[in-house]
């Protein structure tokens, strides 16, 4: 598949569009009949958007359905019962910018003996101008890329996601999922800069996308790595834990709230006639979590339907090893191992 770079956001963008008119195969949509009886999945900010209409999908077929989010508790878990058909959804707060709460939430999941089949890592931020976390970190290299490290290492380390590389009950005859929701975006990204790794980055509304797109790309460098390290014998051979990654194309979700005022009154009807609906966009994540092909590959990465490589930067082992070395830098200089 072509491997195409953007000098720019906007490239990227065009890119997206003439993807969805592009010739080349697209994957076919699961069929409802596939079930996932007996699977725990959760699902990262599945209180709105794509992943409340992931965590649907996957509640219809039967899995039980774990849902982190920040808020919406409990009318969310209502609403996707009552959308689903299904009890088995349960809701567990989190905010993935704060470090005491991500622990707090890997405790409960370690305490109470989860072992998750599936894990979406959808949750994301554009804040319309730079901010930080109550770390000092930049939130979306705190929210869309830093809290994936730190979850799954947690995660993988206490079991949560059965691995052999951590030590725990590797499950190679039906390997674990790990899904990250990136972005298109990470094509048109500034290069990451390890000089200056982890220090926040001012930013006005004209740069928002910019650094949107940078935090995507330390999470599709991420996903490559992880990829690669939960399976040292690379893809071709049977996979400990799938590790893939996606770009649902433009959504007519809440990802705007940030927008200025001036512009929500333009961009609402904008993005209801030209965006796909958050059902819509959840059929290839649905795709990465119940195909059968999809749990014998590892590093797969799609854009919608289709599936492709990531940027040639983000496939970099050197790069993958760098990132992973000095995010662990950042985390312990934060107290976080
Ligand atoms: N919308 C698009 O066009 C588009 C395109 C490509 C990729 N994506 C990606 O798709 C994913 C889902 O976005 P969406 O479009 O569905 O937007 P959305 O409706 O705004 O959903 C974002 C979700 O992330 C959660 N979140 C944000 N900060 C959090 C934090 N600190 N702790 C816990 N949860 C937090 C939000 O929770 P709260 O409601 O509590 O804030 C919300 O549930 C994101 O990763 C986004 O980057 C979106």
């Amino acid at each position: 598949m072509a491997n195409r770079s953007h000098s720019n956001p906007l490239t990227a963008i065009l890119s997206g569009l003439l993807d969805q008119r592009s010739k080349d195969p697209k994957v076919a949509p699961v069929p409802r009949r596939v079930r996932l009886d007996g699977r725990t999945c959760l699902v990262t900010g599945a209180n709105s958007g794509l992943g409340k209409a992931v965590a649907i999908r996957l509640a219809s077929r039967g899995a039980h359905v774990i849902m982190a989010c920040r808020s919406g508790i409990p009318e969310a878990g209502d609403d996707v019962r009552a959308a689903s058909g299904s009890d088995s959804v349960e809701m567990i707060q989190v905010d993935l910018s704060d470090f005491d709460s991500m622990t707090a939430f890997c405790d409960e999941l370690r305490d109470r003996r989860i072992t998750l089949d599936v894990a979406v890592f959808n949750a994301g931020v554009v804040p319309v101008t730079s901010r930080t976390s109550k770390h000092g970190l930049e939130l979306m290299f705190a929210v869309n890329f830093l809290a994936k490290f730190v979850v799954l290492d947690r995660l993988l380390h206490d079991g949560v996601i059965p691995n052999a590389v951590y030590g725990n009950n590797s499950r190679a005859e039906d390997p674990p999922r790990v899904i990250f929701v990136s972005s298109e975006t990470h094509r048109s990204s500034i290069p990451i800069d390890f000089d200056t790794f982890g220090e926040p980055n001012e930013y006005g509304v004209a740069d928002g996308v910019k650094y949107y797109g940078l935090s995507k790309l330390h999470l599709t460098t991420f996903f490559q790595e992880l990829s690669r390290r939960l399976n040292p014998g690379g893809n071709g051979n049977v996979p400990d834990v799938c590790v893939h990654a996606i770009c649902p194309g433009a959504i007519n979700s809440n990802m705007a709230r940030e927008a200025p005022t001036w512009l929500k009154p333009i961009l609402k009807p904008v993005m209801a006639v030209f965006f796909q609906s958050p059902e819509k966009a959840s059929i290839p994540v649905d795709y990465l979590v119940a195909a059968d092909e999809m749990g014998a590959k590892t590093g797969e990465y799609m854009h919608m339907l289709r599936v492709k490589e990531s940027s040639e930067p983000s496939m970099d082992p050197e790069k993958g090893a760098l990132l992973w070395s000095k995010t662990e830098e950042l985390l312990r200089r934060h107290d976080v191992t």
